[in-house]
């Protein structure tokens, strides 16, 4: 039988059907609530309303689990890559042998971009962080796809452009890093695998040769396999919402990086190294900022831990601490802000403040770490970011067109000025 929530408002009752996932995730749908009452839901900020029904990643915050296609994140990153994920999470299923080498084959051979997108590159002054750049230039792929905003392309065009986004992201985050810094930009090579052919472009000197590090190739395929989806954040509901308008999928992506590189979205890991250290400069005493992030009057805020989702240890953080310390001591390096971030958990998991709040440390709190071990300076954190969630994004954008989902348009609840007439000038 099925189930109804029953809502009574001014003493009428309504009966919504409820919907349940397969997760057993129950949920009222309210889609016929206004046309039958006259109300609206009003949830600033989405914290109880789904927006849609979604295939792709399940998340439970209360036990701390995420599966990409139903496949644990902790399988995943140990046992599989980047580009296998991405087919994963892009087309449902686990690729066969053949079709993983024919999808990572169409994404080498079109890593290159456009020589016109030089130009555009040329143009940004050198103060442009990477990621506005990122945005600006994967928007561009617009106009030398033109055909890409046909929003009745078949199947295949869209799997074209869904290859080309895929192929020339990383080229054109490591071509913003290089202009960043003011160096000759370097071509992709297509003999490399996608992880070592991004190091490639932001590493190599064209005067040098330079020697690709499989440590570093593995830490770079796990953190990107770590960031590639997690349902319906900030910047995918963004991906969602855009591409309900049938905007094209690089605009829509497009819009998907601008939300990530909010500060209190994808920039946070940039935040954690800044804040770690600005504790390391201030002599490396951890417990006095576990006081000051509990003084209410204090303006210091301890980056990487809470989630809005996770009331648990985000799985993605417990992966990522165990890599760091591998790659850290497989590299040879000693880096003091991983024992301060060490300390400083420690300290958070044992303190009832944080115990009682459920401020676990997230997936910024450690991956920065990483990053900075293997050479990816600061301001490209959040590109590095935007890379891994590409294929969530893809993945998510694609589901929402096969579904027919509606145009995105929420409602609200109006609080400004009732009616009244203009008054002109000389009278106010
Ligand atoms: C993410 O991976 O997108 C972040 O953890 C933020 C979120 O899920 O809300």
């Amino acid at each position: 039988m099925s189930e109804f929530a029953e809502i009574i408002l001014e003493g009428k009752s309504y009966q919504m059907p409820v919907v349940e996932g397969s997760e057993n995730e129950k949920a009222i749908d309210i889609a016929s609530l206004r046309a039958q009452s006259g109300y609206i839901t009003l949830d600033s900020g989405y914290k109880n309303t789904g927006a849609t029904t979604s295939a792709i990643t399940f998340l439970d915050g209360e036990q701390g689990i995420l599966r990409y296609r139903g496949y644990p994140i902790e399988q995943l990153a140990e046992k599989s890559n980047f580009i296998e994920v991405a087919y994963l999470l892009i087309y449902g299923s686990l690729p066969t042998e053949q079709e993983l080498q024919d999808f990572s084959d169409r994404i080498r051979r079109h890593t290159l971009v456009n020589e016109d997108m030089r130009k555009i590159l040329d143009g940004f002054p050198s103060t442009s962080h990477p990621m506005g750049i990122l945005s600006a230039l994967i928007s561009s792929l617009t106009a030398f796809y033109p055909e890409s905003l046909n929003p009745n392309q078949s199947q295949e065009e869209v799997d074209l452009s869904i290859i080309r986004l895929l192929a020339k992201i990383s080229t054109i985050a490591a071509w913003s890093y290089k202009n960043s810094i003011g160096h000759p930009v370097n071509y992709p090579k297509n003999k490399l695998d996608y992880c070592s052919n991004f190091l490639h472009m932001m590493f190599a000197y064209p005067t040098e040769d330079y020697e690709i590090n499989p440590v570093v190739v593995d830490a770079l395929n796990k953190l990107l396999i770590l960031h590639a989806d997690h349902e319906q954040n900030c910047s995918t509901s963004t991906v969602r919402l855009v591409g309900s308008a049938n905007a094209s999928l690089y605009s829509s992506v497009s819009a998907g990086i601008s939300a990530l590189w909010g500060p209190l979205h994808g920039g946070a890991n940039q935040a954690v190294i800044e804040m770690l250290e600005a504790i390391k400069a201030d002599g490396g005493d951890s417990k006095k900022y576990i006081e000051k992030a509990k003084d209410k009057d204090d303006p210091f805020r301890l980056m990487g831990f809470g989630h809005r989702v996770y009331k648990n240890f985000d799985p993605r953080a417990k992966i990522i601490k165990k890599a760091a310390d591998e790659v850290l001591t497989a590299l040879g390096i000693n880096d003091p802000i991983l024992t301060i971030a060490k300390e400083l958990e420690e300290a958070a998991l044992n303190d009832p403040y944080f115990v009682e709040r459920k401020l676990y440390p997230n997936v910024d709190f450690y991956s920065g770490i990483i990053y900075r071990a293997i050479g990816i300076p600061t301001d490209m954190f959040t590109v590095m970011f935007a890379l891994g969630r590409l294929p969530g994004w893809i993945a998510q954008w694609k589901e929402m067109r096969e579904n027919k989902e509606p145009i995105g348009r929420p409602r609200q609840v109006y609080t400004g000025a009732t009616e009244r007439d203009y008054v002109s000038i000389e009278k106010r």
